[in-house]
């Protein structure tokens, strides 16, 4: 190792979950605390920044949105697979998130009579989706990054990729990682681990996803033993541009847009005729591929599938002010202006429900290691997360990490010896991928197994598909050793870590593709058409996936039901 560092605390992550934890372990340690915060990108380019249509709390009881109502609204939308507990403590702790960036000086968006405006959004019975115009996460990373200059507590690792975590006896025992600017390798250690660094959705090519989101928190997690829960249930959000995937937020529906075909037909008709468009998004997902498939869609003229979001009938005014960014992407992108053009859309990669298992207090099964945010799966979301749900979990759940954190960091040892054998373990690993010699192209690896997991693994999922699948991608891991890394300067070796983000997507690929095979029945965003009906009898239980030689081990955890019996969804 060419450096090492000591903190007590390091955060792998600065998007909402990271910075909120590091905003709460500082305010009750101030002056007795040292946080390393370590991101793969520059600080502020954080996929959080791109969460546009808002963050659900309930804060109009008055008007008749209660705890209650979310709560249910979040267990019905997870096909009941969502821990109830973890949803309740959730709902109760969301309104105070909100109240308090308000007061850290986050612009949220007013109604005008003062109140902090919400918009509806999908399969939520009350419009509770609090937004900052279309650019919710931007403002609150914003309002989070400015509370946390009021304290000095923390240093900032910028463009330093983590390449292991490792754990020792059952406990944290350091981060390496390689540092982008210099090329130096790193050893960072400390008492505590925050993983707070996303999801995995770039498994996928057609996203909404950052392409830096490569998911290298949860493989490494599962490298170093750590379970995934759930993770066949990958999110497809019903609004992803044509052709480029980036999002049009589920605000557009909220403010009043409608989903068209090809026949001008409002076609949620058929599937959810009270919410219509604002059905859950595994529902409005369904619904657009099912007309494609029926050939009531548009074609692009290279041959892309879309459908039309239709913002034409609310008006110049409305879309300038709430869907600010909507109008300038599509104008920047496609040259078309909303206010008087449809938008080409289809469903899109955007979300994992699933991630490293926690504890409802973010602790994972090591001691020493909690996690937060996308990266993480305590179990709220189930298989179909609601939109606006997530930025709000990564509020929420940042915080009470960060509150456990703190609160353990007393009775905690001194940071660990790094472990000597890990490290050279990892030295050897990160020579092995140098030395690779071969004719394959890691470029083309990488667009294989997207186009794989987009043919084999979307909206709608078949045993013989996904079998196929897992083959595809087990042979796109053997071929990825004879893929060399043509870079081989130090300083900003890109080519290096795009190789370590391959093998990080491909462990994430297999436990996806092989957890969707296993569990035979639908639910949520996982639909099978061999399996088409829900299993409560067999499957109303979270999947556990531990990181084994020969693919990914499979065991299984009940479900926190202790307010609503799972019934059939209808809305
Ligand atoms: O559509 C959106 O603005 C996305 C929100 C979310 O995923 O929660």
């Amino acid at each position: 190792m060419d450096r090492e560092l000591q903190h007590d605390v390091v955060i792998l992550g600065a998007g909402l979950a990271g910075l909120r934890a590091a905003v709460e372990i500082s305010r009750r340690l101030a002056g007795r605390v040292d946080i390393g915060i370590v991101s793969k990108v520059q600080l502020m380019r954080a996929h959080s920044v791109c969460a546009e249509g808002g963050t659900a709390a309930v804060l109009r009881t008055d008007l008749g949105d209660s705890h209650e109502l979310h709560s249910w609204d979040t267990v019905k939308g997870s096909d009941f697979l969502a821990d109830q507990d973890v949803v309740r403590r959730f709902v109760e702790t969301a309104p105070t998130e909100i109240r308090q960036l308000d007061h850290w000086g986050c612009p949220w968006t007013r109604d005008d009579d003062g109140y902090i405006s919400q918009r509806p959004f999908g399969g939520h019975s009350y419009p509770r989706a609090t937004l900052a115009a279309d650019k919710t996460g931007f403002f609150e990373m914003q309002t989070l990054y400015d509370q946390l200059q009021r304290y000095r507590t923390f240093t900032r690792y910028d463009e330093l990729f983590v390449t292991d975590i490792l754990v020792h006896d059952g406990a944290f025992a350091g981060l390496l990682g390689l540092h982008m600017g210099s090329g130096e390798t790193v050893a960072i250690r400390g008492k505590a681990l925050l993983i707070a660094s996303g999801g995995g959705g770039t498994l996928y090519g057609f996203t909404t996803y950052s392409q830096t989101v490569t998911g290298d928190g949860m493989a490494m997690a599962y490298r170093a033993g750590l379970p995934l829960e759930d993770m066949e249930f990958l999110q497809f959000h019903p609004t992803g541009l044509v052709p480029s995937g980036i999002l049009m937020t589920e605000a557009c529906r909220g403010e009043g847009g409608y989903l068209r075909n090809s026949r001008g037909e409002r076609f949620m008709e058929q599937t959810a005729p009270k919410l219509m468009e604002l059905a859950p998004r595994d529902m409005v997902s369904r619904a657009e591929t099912k007309e494609i498939l029926a050939g009531r869609g548009f074609k692009t003229p290279d041959g892309q599938d879309y459908l039309q979001l239709d913002l034409t009938h609310l008006g110049a005014d409305r879309i300038n002010t709430r869907l600010p960014l909507i109008r300038e992407v599509t104008i920047k992108f496609l040259g078309l202006d909303p206010i008087d053009t449809p938008i080409p859309i289809r469903p899109v990669a955007h979300y994992s429900m699933g991630g490293i298992e926690t504890d409802i207090n973010g602790l994972t099964r090591v001691a020493g290691i909690w996690a937060a945010g996308e990266a993480a799966c305590v179990s709220l979301h189930g298989a179909n997360r609601l939109g606006s749900n997530s930025t709000a979990e990564c509020l929420v759940w940042g915080g009470i990490a960060g509150g456990e954190i703190a609160s353990a960091l007393d009775g905690m040892g001194a940071a660990a010896a790094l472990p000597a054998d890990a490290v050279t373990a990892a030295e050897d690993r990160m020579r092995q991928v140098m030395a690779r010699r071969g004719d394959e192209n890691l470029y083309q690896l990488r667009h294989d197994l997207r186009a794989t997991m987009d043919a084999h693994a979307g909206v709608f999922r078949h045993g013989a598909d996904l079998a196929a699948a897992l083959g595809h991608v087990r042979e796109i891991r053997d071929r990825a050793q004879r893929a060399p890394v043509l870079d081989r300067s130090r300083v900003y070796n890109s080519n290096l870590v795009h190789a370590l983000e391959l093998e990080n997507l491909l462990d994430l690929a297999e436990v996806t593709v092989a957890g969707a095979l296993a569990r035979e029945e639908s639910r949520g965003a996982h639909a099978r058409r061999d399996f088409p009906a829900r299993d409560d009898e067999h499957w109303l239980r979270h999947t556990m996936a531990f990181h084994a030689a020969d693919g990914p081990r499979f065991d299984h955890k009940p479900v926190t039901i202790d307010m609503w019996l799972p019934v059939e969804r209808r809305y």
